[in-house]
């Protein structure tokens, strides 16, 4: 019973006055007493207070003031009233602006400050309710769709889906810019272990002398420099994903290392000797080709199998061409907000798709994506034009068609893909506001079942995906 009870700590000098309070209190709060600001930051930091009802004037090392920095700054959902005496009313209004929720005049009167209680932790409620929303917010508004309209992608997308729910090492390889982190992410979110972190390291951009104590942690005094004990990214993952990025450039001794902890779950911090279990999921990534690494002996052949238990190719963008169109309209609703004239809806022009089309993109979806926020910026009247795009896409767009009959099949090719991109957005769409129900989607386009089966099997999706 006690637990569901709200928590108040009173922090006051007078023991006369604390006594009071909790003979008052504690029938429907429990209540926690402090006789300064020292013990009232002990138990801030050991129990869990809803709510702080502190005196200003206290001796010692903090003062009421001092404490309610301390809680502002480390307890910010905790609302605090100030107990003040009749001479020093102005003192509590200065502690308002500091941000007090309220204060309240001595001698107390327990039915003025039941009201006031209550009020105030209503209030640290509402707090703590709205920034668990953001937090919520962040996590998903943060998060980008993978668009595809690619029968490879499509694939990928259910592998992803499948591996979420088990707690298999995944191994993601493609070149830059290809996605890898999106998919990384990808299988974070959908996975049960969405709640919980998502931590990333990139082994290719930490010094290797501080890879070690980033991953495991360290204790204090294990090296100069190490004044605190320090948490590796393998604890700040508990219960979640740790995303080992570009794990081709992790040193051969952390690759031992690695490939003993994922066989034991289990590692100690730099300089320390107690073992800490580790259940994060892993998830690699890599640009370059893994097994081709083995092969040269530049990285582990145990680790890496221990690594692709589940193992994704992300194919470069020049080779899912189909892509393009629809990752370009996705650009264009993302970042439409560049657009200098603040044009609703963005369109590219026929021109400036086959440009697009047509250029192999060294630098995969991440280049398309920078390339579609430049042009967005000087876009005029909502459509994108050849002119806006950079040199070297329209340079390539021009010098490839050169005979009559290279442009008309080149166009003919370019047609057929943007189709098919629509054709896969529109049977999507379909299939997502009939919850993958053929008989609907039949009776609401107008095709026949066997049509929209048809459909369903040359994009490869899966209805399953679609289904409540
Ligand atoms: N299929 C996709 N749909 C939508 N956005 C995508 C897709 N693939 C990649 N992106 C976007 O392209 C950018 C690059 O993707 P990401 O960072 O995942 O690539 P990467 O393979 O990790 O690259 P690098 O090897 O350079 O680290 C990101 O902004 C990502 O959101
Ligand atoms: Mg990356």
């Amino acid at each position: 019973m006690n637990t569901l009870k709200p928590s108040i700590l009173i922090v006051d000098d007078e023991e006369k006055i604390r006594k009071i309070l909790k003979i008052n209190l504690q029938q429907n709060y429990s209540v926690f007493l402090a006789k300064n600001g020292v013990e009232a930051q002990h138990y801030l930091e050991n129990e869990s207070i809803h709510l702080v009802i502190t005196d200003l004037k206290m001796p010692g090392r903090v003062n009421g003031l001092q404490l309610l920095e301390f809680v502002k700054e480390k307890f910010k959902h905790i609302p605090l009233i100030i107990i003040t005496a009749f001479g020093t009313v102005e003192n509590a209004v200065n502690a308002m602006k500091l941000g007090a929720f309220d204060y309240i005049l001595k001698p107390i009167k327990i039915a003025e400050l039941i009201p006031l209680i209550e009020k105030a932790l209503n209030y640290g409620e509402l707090i703590r309710e709205n920034s668990d929303l953001k937090e919520k917010l962040k996590k998903y508004e943060g998060r980008q769709e993978i668009i595809t309209a690619n029968p490879q992608m499509q694939a990928i997308l259910n592998t992803i889906k499948d591996v979420a729910q088990t707690n298999a090492t995944v191994l993601i390889q493609g070149e830059s810019g290809t996605g890898k982190q999106l998919v990384a992410s990808s299988v974070h979110y959908m996975s049960p272990r969405a709640e919980k972190p998502f931590v990333e390291i990139n082994c290719g951009a930490i010094p290797r002398e501080l890879m070690e104590s980033e991953l495991f942690g360290h204790e204090k005094g294990a090296f100069t420099g190490a004044v605190q004990t320090k948490k590796g990214k393998f604890e700040l993952a508990s219960g979640g994903t740790l995303f080992l990025d570009e794990i081709g450039e992790l040193p051969r001794e952390l690759q031992v290392k690695l490939l003993h902890i994922l066989e034991n779950q289990r590692f100690t911090r730099v300089g320390g000797t107690t073992f800490l279990q580790t259940d994060a999921r892993i998830v690699a990534a890599t640009n370059r080709d893994l097994a081709l690494e083995v092969k040269e002996g530049r990285f582990r052949q145990d680790l890496f199998y221990r690594l692709k238990v589940v193992f994704i190719q992300i194919p470069p963008l020049q080779q899912r061409k189909e892509d393009i169109p629809v990752l370009v309209q996705s650009f264009l609703n993302k970042h439409r907000q560049l657009n200098v004239e603040g044009a609703q809806k963005l369109s590219v022009s026929e021109e400036a798709l086959q440009a697009l089309t047509a250029y192999p993109w060294p630098g995969n979806v991440r280049e398309l994506e920078n390339t579609m926020q430049q042009a967005i910026i000087f876009t005029k009247g909502g459509e994108v034009q050849l002119d806006n795009l950079p040199d070297e896409i329209r340079s390539g767009f021009h010098k490839k068609a050169e005979t009559k009959e290279e442009l008309q099949q080149e166009k003919q090719l370019r047609t057929e893909t943007i189709l098919r991109g629509i054709e896969y957005d529109f049977l999507k769409r379909l299939l997502h506001s009939t919850n993958g129900n053929i008989s609907h989607a039949a009776e609401k386009s107008g095709y026949d079942r066997r049509q929209i089966q048809n459909l369903i099997k040359k994009h490869n999706l899966n209805v399953e995906n679609f289904k409540n």
